[in-house]
């Protein structure tokens, strides 16, 4: 299957069955905003409690906050956003098709890319276990010619854009022939900046009103409340503050259904640290995400580190960790050493202090920050689409399979009645009322047993109990396995642990 077929197929499952809606669908969507219906949430839920419980239960130098998604007009002057928090932006004169520049020039590297990798499939193919793949890295003519043809695009790039040389930019795309996706023609417009904050007036009264910002990230919150923190929770560098949030941003280029919208949450850390200790934690919390994402057992294949070529205006290093998503290779969480850009900007715009005296060194100083910021929209699709399988079973038919890490599936269990009659509905009730003071759980009765199981097994239950005419005699039940599609008798006093032992979030954090 064609990955962007994947992608459609990933939209339309998240649709019919209530994980995603496109938002206000009924006067046809608003473009990169979306809804999480009935199973979305849950989803979505254990997703942040896995992240908040690994950065705040498990450590204990880090505590939490939910800081105002409406801050102080000034916040945002300080921390550059107003001037800097730009786009640079290209539109095709013929398709009036509007591109981020550094996304089309990053584009056009990942074909190169691309062709390496198709050249090193070949060698696969054709030697097999003969084949080694550094000697023909090193030595095939195409690929090293392909390797420095990345290399040089990237060290233009970051020279352009890291000069905000918006000419020099445009000469990039005109010197590649780089064409634009629909139209197919190289008739472009000059490259423009373009500031993503949405902006609304605070006050009613006419003429008081004052124009503030729609946070475009959450981390602003976190650096202004950070004495509040440190005194009030008596906290010592090294320490963080964790947030989970809404952000906006009036994104140029917003397709590609939850990866890129207007309004997104974030899980945002950030972790103050002594200067010149920033590299250390920096290669810490880079070794921590990627463990943290590991653990879910979507594929280690699946995640790459990425280096800024183009590094914010606050950061000294960076790194994106990347997931394979349905549309290849992109973005899906930063780790970013902020230096001390952000604390020292917010002491010279409000005049207040912000610094820590170090008892060890009899010393005041503004704290480095390591920030880990991870899209918690982009984190759910990384989730959705690694999981969403059709799978073709023995006897010819295929069943659609949600292999969600058990421990963030909507439902834990479904329970099931055999038959509407017989006590069986009465026992299946009894039984979830039991299991539901530790987990979500389904109840289902309508149709045939494998319809029943097709049913959970698309929504990625990872259990389903049935209760059958043996239940009654022996109160056993059967248990049936979502991946391996299994089915063992047990014990209902047994239950509970069985269930626990594979769904339980614990394993994870451990
Ligand atoms: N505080 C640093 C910061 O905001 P960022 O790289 O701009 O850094 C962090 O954003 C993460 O937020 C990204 O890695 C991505 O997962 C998510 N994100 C950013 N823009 C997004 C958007 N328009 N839609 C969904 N997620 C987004």
């Amino acid at each position: 299957m064609q990955k962007e077929d994947n992608l459609k197929d990933i939209i339309s499952h998240a649709k019919e069955y209530g994980f995603v809606f496109p938002s206000s669908e009924i006067y046809d969507g608003l473009s990169a905003t979306y809804d999480y219906g009935q199973l979305g949430v849950e989803l979505k839920n254990n997703i942040k409690s896995y992240w908040w419980k690994s950065m705040v239960q498990m450590n204990e130098n880090i505590v939490g906050l939910d800081s105002a998604i409406f801050m102080h007009p000034k916040t945002w002057k300080a921390s550059g956003h107003v001037d800097a928090f730009n786009d640079p932006l290209i539109d095709n004169k013929d398709s009036k098709k509007r591109y981020r520049a550094d996304v089309l020039l990053e584009e056009y590297i990942e074909k190169i890319r691309a062709k390496i990798d198709k050249d090193v499939n070949k060698g696969i193919k054709r030697f097999g276990d003969d084949f080694d793949k550094n000697q023909f890295l090193a030595t095939n003519p195409n690929v090293l010619r392909n390797m420095a043809k990345i290399e040089d695009v990237e060290e233009r790039m970051k020279d352009t854009l890291g000069k905000d040389d918006l000419e020099g930019v445009y000469n990039l795309i005109i010197d590649l022939e780089i064409v634009c996706p629909v139209s197919g023609t190289k008739n472009w417009t000059e490259v423009r900046q373009f500031n993503l904050m949405f902006s609304t007036e605070l006050g009613s009264v006419s003429g008081d009103a004052a124009t503030i910002y729609l946070r475009p990230e959450t981390a602003q919150g976190i650096f202004v409340n950070f004495l509040n923190v440190q005194k009030t929770g008596r906290m010592k560098i090294p320490f963080g503050i964790a947030q989970i949030g809404k952000a906006f941003r009036n994104e140029i280029v917003a397709r590609q259904f939850i990866f890129r919208m207007r309004e997104f949450e974030q899980m945002e850390m950030q972790f103050f640290v002594r200067p010149g200790e920033e590299m250390k934690w920096y290669e810490h919390w880079k070794n921590q995400r990627i463990a943290w994402h590991s653990k879910l057992g979507l594929g280690e294949e699946n995640y790459r580190f990425h280096d800024h070529i183009k590094l914010a205006h606050y950061a000294n290093a960076a790194a994106d960790i990347e997931f394979n998503f349905p549309m290849g290779f992109k973005e899906l969480e930063g780790v970013h050493s902020r230096t001390d850009f952000d604390l020292k900007q917010h002491e010279e715009h409000s005049g207040k202090k912000l610094q820590f005296f170090d008892p060890e060194m009899n010393q005041n100083y503004v704290p480095y920050v390591v920030e880990t910021s991870i899209g918690l929209d982009r984190m759910f699709l990384a989730v959705l689409s690694s999981s969403f399988k059709t799978e073709k079973l023995e006897n010819d038919s295929e069943r659609v399979v949600l292999s969600l890490p058990a421990a963030l599936a909507p439902f834990k269990v479904a329970v099931m009645p055999l038959t509407k009659k017989d006590g069986h509905p009465e026992k299946a009730r009894e039984i979830m009322n039991a299991l539901r003071l530790e987990h979500n759980c389904a109840y289902d009765e309508k149709d045939s047993p494998g319809k029943r199981y097709r049913r959970q097994d698309a929504i990625g239950t990872p259990y389903c109990v049935m209760v059958d005419h043996q239940t009654m005699e022996d109160n056993t039940v059967t248990i049936r396995d979502r991946d391996t599609m299994e089915q063992d008798r047990v014990s209902i006093d047994e239950l509970a642990s069985i269930i626990e032992s594979k769904v339980s979030m614990t394993n994870l954090l451990r």
